[in-house]
């Protein structure tokens, strides 16, 4: 187990947090490198050498570090990027070029152009222009690209509603019409400059329930058979994103991915066998599962305000901009005073950022031990979409992050300096 209390002290993958609070400052991002690792092999269990003909591409959106690219390199997974500094993360850490597949809904022309001249595996065309892009780009540099198109199978999963995206009203991938999407493919099958490889969807994020997966599943096989009678073009590779929720606390039902994805090989093998064709590759595309328990946050308790009869407020050294999700989807996450770890849980308080902004609480309503200034504060599953999501919001540094692993720590991001956040900044002659 990665969260151990000993001497009422809270342990991560065998680290003493208070040490690390002592040696690394605070507010600080701790990531174990063990529960990583203990997921990816789930997947390689359970899914890679489960089944045939399968990858995996770690969603870097989640966390995205060049060590993690490592990690993932190591662990033998493929990495899906969606912007040109993603990309340019995987190619500066000498990710395998052709393990690299590139979502996103508005690439840019030089985005496109960075991953053709990279080689990279595959392009997942999100909209009906972008194909013609991609083409020109390898028209001019002499390339072919691989190509998939995302679709929009018009599934509404249930997720907070800024992290669904497989309902008909989104801006991701290309919808179902008839008259939309038979034309795209047949242009990206006659293309000269692209090799078609078949389809990409992705429902939604943080889901407990297979259903909206299966419903999308059976929307792509469909695809897949009209796409074969029409075209007499057998589908080489299916796409069938991430989503696969976690625990932040204990109210999350989190499931196995076998409970995603045994019925969802199911479906495809019987699909395919009844049509008697060769199945698609099946990739997957998971991102908070790999990395969001395998990461916690810990800050420094200051001021702490007890309104009586209304709320006391505990507040820590960071909030909002190391940690959007409470903010911006009503997050719920769980904490500890990682020095009191096994105190009795005797207060009631609401753990609140250090931002110019009401908004800016960290939980509402958490149960702790009598909690004084000083003190270490964990959060525990922070590891997906914080660092990838900070901001320096009243010029608040960036965190730093430290890898953890059975006991040992080193530095992954050094923590920015005030001098960091206004390099950039350029006093023109006319203010000066
Ligand atoms: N593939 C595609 C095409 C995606 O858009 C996403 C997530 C994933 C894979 C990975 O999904 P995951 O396995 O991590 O659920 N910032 C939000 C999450 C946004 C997810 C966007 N797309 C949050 O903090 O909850």
């Amino acid at each position: 187990m990665d969260i151990e209390l000993r001497n009422n002290t809270l342990f991560f993958d065998g680290c003493n947090t208070v040490e690390l609070a002592e040696k690394y400052g605070t507010p600080l991002y701790v990531m174990s490198e063990t529960a990583i690792v203990e997921k990816c092999k789930e997947i390689r269990e359970t899914f890679l050498k489960k089944y045939e003909k399968t990858r995996a591409a770690y969603a870097s959106k989640a966390f995205l570090t060049l060590s993690m690219c490592k990690i993932i390199e190591r662990e033998g997974l493929c990495m899906d990027v969606v912007s040109g500094g993603e990309l340019y993360t995987a190619i500066k850490a000498d990710f395998p070029a052709e393990k690299i597949e590139f979502n996103g809904n508005n690439k840019s022309v030089e985005e496109l152009e960075l991953a053709v001249d990279y080689n990279i595996g595959r392009i997942i065309v999100d909209g009906l222009d972008e194909l013609g892009i991609i083409e020109k780009v390898c028209r001019e540099k002499g390339k072919k690209m691989s190509i998939l198109y995302r679709i929009t199978p018009g599934v509404k999963s249930d997720s907070h509603d800024y992290i669904v995206t497989g309902k008909k009203d989104s801006k991701f991938g290309i919808p179902l019409d008839d008259e939309v999407i038979f034309p795209a493919i047949e242009q990206a099958i006659n293309s000269k400059y692209v090799d078609f490889l078949g389809f990409h969807f992705h429902v939604g994020s943080q889901l407990h329930n297979n259903g909206s997966h299966l419903q999308a599943l059976d929307i792509a096989l469909k695809l897949i058979k009209d796409t074969k009678d029409k075209y007499n073009f057998v589908t080489p590779e299916l796409n069938i994103g991430g989503g696969f929720g976690i625990k932040y606390t204990g109210a999350d039902d989190k499931k196995p991915y076998a409970y995603f994805l045994d019925p969802m090989m199911e479906r495809i093998e019987n699909f395919c066998k009844d049509l008697n064709i060769t199945r698609p590759e099946i990739v997957i595309e998971p991102g908070r599962s790999i990395v969001g328990e395998a990461g916690i946050t810990l800050y420094t308790i200051g001021t702490i305000k007890d309104i009586k009869g209304i709320r006391k407020y505990v507040s820590v050294d960071g909030g909002m901009t190391d940690n959007i999700r409470p903010a911006l989807y009503q997050a719920v996450y769980e904490g500890v005073i990682a020095n009191k770890a096994e105190e009795p849980k005797t207060d009631v308080v609401t753990i609140c950022g250090k931002c110019c902004e009401s908004g800016d609480i960290l939980i509402r309503d958490a149960k702790i031990a009598n909690a004084e200034r000083g003190d270490i504060f964990a959060v525990f599953s922070t590891g997906a979409y914080g660092y990838t999501m900070a901001s320096n919001y009243n010029k608040n540094p960036l965190l730093a992050t430290v890898l953890v692993k059975k006991g040992k720590s080193e530095v992954i991001v050094k923590r920015q300096t005030f001098d960091h956040m206004i390099a950039n900044e350029v006093i023109p002659e006319s203010l000066k």
